[in-house]
């Protein structure tokens, strides 16, 4: 990628409106009923269990591609980050939640963001973790274009298409409004708002029931590592790993098969919660998504990735089944990673 790519993506990869904070997200009671639902519906999967069946496709998600010749596995990549649903595709799955979901002042607050007419929650997912380690990496979330969405495309095909700057005429307009509930340490959230050239932010202490309204997908951000770093081992924790809340003990434990490796004190947990809405700037737009008129097809979107590589140069066979071709993934990957060039601690640029 040379320089004049670089400066193109540090304009399209930034939100729409620079993320606003909030505290006092959800009712006490509407806290509780979420961690009900979560504690009575468990065990739950990783996060990359949630999504990723290689290596390849969860480098697409980040960054930096697979040295090829260091053999890793989704095993050798697991961390003790676990994911849940609340809702999708603008179902609640658990009625008790409605009000979370179906919620009125979020989508005040989405459609301000925006500067837009109208907005539909779409989902509506938590994270789950104690002090566990993680990488430094800041990621883009899936992003969502008519006719290519999570509900029939791979999250590492949304991200590359992303990062590619050639479907933003398609892109769906969203906001997400996530909220955390920590007590311990670290475990704070930083953001690239300007871009990923531009200067990181970071959500701070205290982290309790407080929230960022955010366009995730198209502003590269992250999790940073919760716990003390010596609290972070978790000796035995594998891709299939899964968390759940044991009553008997009144602690979250963490299991491989069925042994126990790691149990976490309520106290210890950070909850996460991530509610997301569709955007439409007038009933125009709700008409094209709606109608489908203006939708992308899988088979467009390859053509026109393969056009590209082709364009820059990039030797890649023609792939008979794009969606699980490795090499066609690591070309992919390889040609348009970005990621951000700042961090936090980083000095300005003199
Ligand atoms: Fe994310």
């Amino acid at each position: 990628m040379n320089d004049d790519d670089l400066t193109r993506l540090n304009e399209i990869l930034r939100p729409v409106a620079r993320p606003q904070v909030l505290d006092g997200v959800y009712s006490d009671d509407q806290h509780a009923r979420m961690l009900d639902v979560v504690k009575r519906n468990g065990p739950w999967k990783t996060i990359t269990a949630n999504h990723f069946d290689t290596v390849e496709e969860l480098m697409a998600t980040s960054n930096g591609g697979v040295p090829d010749n260091f053999d890793l596995t989704l095993d050798d990549m697991a961390t003790g980050h676990f994911r849940g649903r609340f809702a999708e595709d603008s179902v609640c799955y658990y009625t008790e939640l409605e009000d979370c979901f179906f919620n009125t002042h979020f989508l005040d607050l989405t459609r301000s963001y925006w500067g837009a007419q109208y907005a539909r929650p779409q989902r509506m997912l938590f994270n789950l973790c104690g002090p566990h380690h993680s990488g430094l990496n800041a990621h883009l979330d899936a992003v969502t274009f008519r006719g290519i969405r999570i509900e029939n495309s791979p999250v590492w095909l949304q991200n590359v298409m992303g990062r590619s700057g050639l479907f933003t005429e398609h892109l769906v307009k969203m906001a997400q409004v996530i909220t955390r509930w920590y007590l311990g340490e670290n475990g704070t959230f930083t953001y690239w708002p300007d871009g990923p050239a531009g200067q990181p932010v970071r959500l701070e202490h205290p982290l309790w029931n407080k929230g960022v309204v955010v366009q995730n997908e198209m502003m590269f951000h992250r999790g940073d590592p919760v716990g003390r770093p010596d609290e972070r081992d978790i000796p035995g924790l594998r891709h299939r790993s899964v968390i759940g809340y044991d009553t008997e003990h009144d602690d979250w434990a963490i299991t491989t098969d069925v042994e126990v490796i790691r149990r976490y004190r309520p106290e210890e947990m950070r909850l996460l919660v991530h509610w997301s809405a569709e955007v439409f700037q007038d009933l125009d737009e709700v008409k094209k998504n709606m109608d489908h008129s203006d939708d992308l097809t899988q088979d467009v979107v390859f053509e026109r990735l393969l056009a590209d590589m082709h364009a820059r140069g990039i030797e890649v066979d023609d792939p008979s089944d794009p969606l699980h071709d490795r090499d066609f993934i690591r070309a992919l990957v390889a040609t348009y990673s970005i990621k951000p060039t700042t961090d936090w601690a980083t000095p300005n640029a003199a």
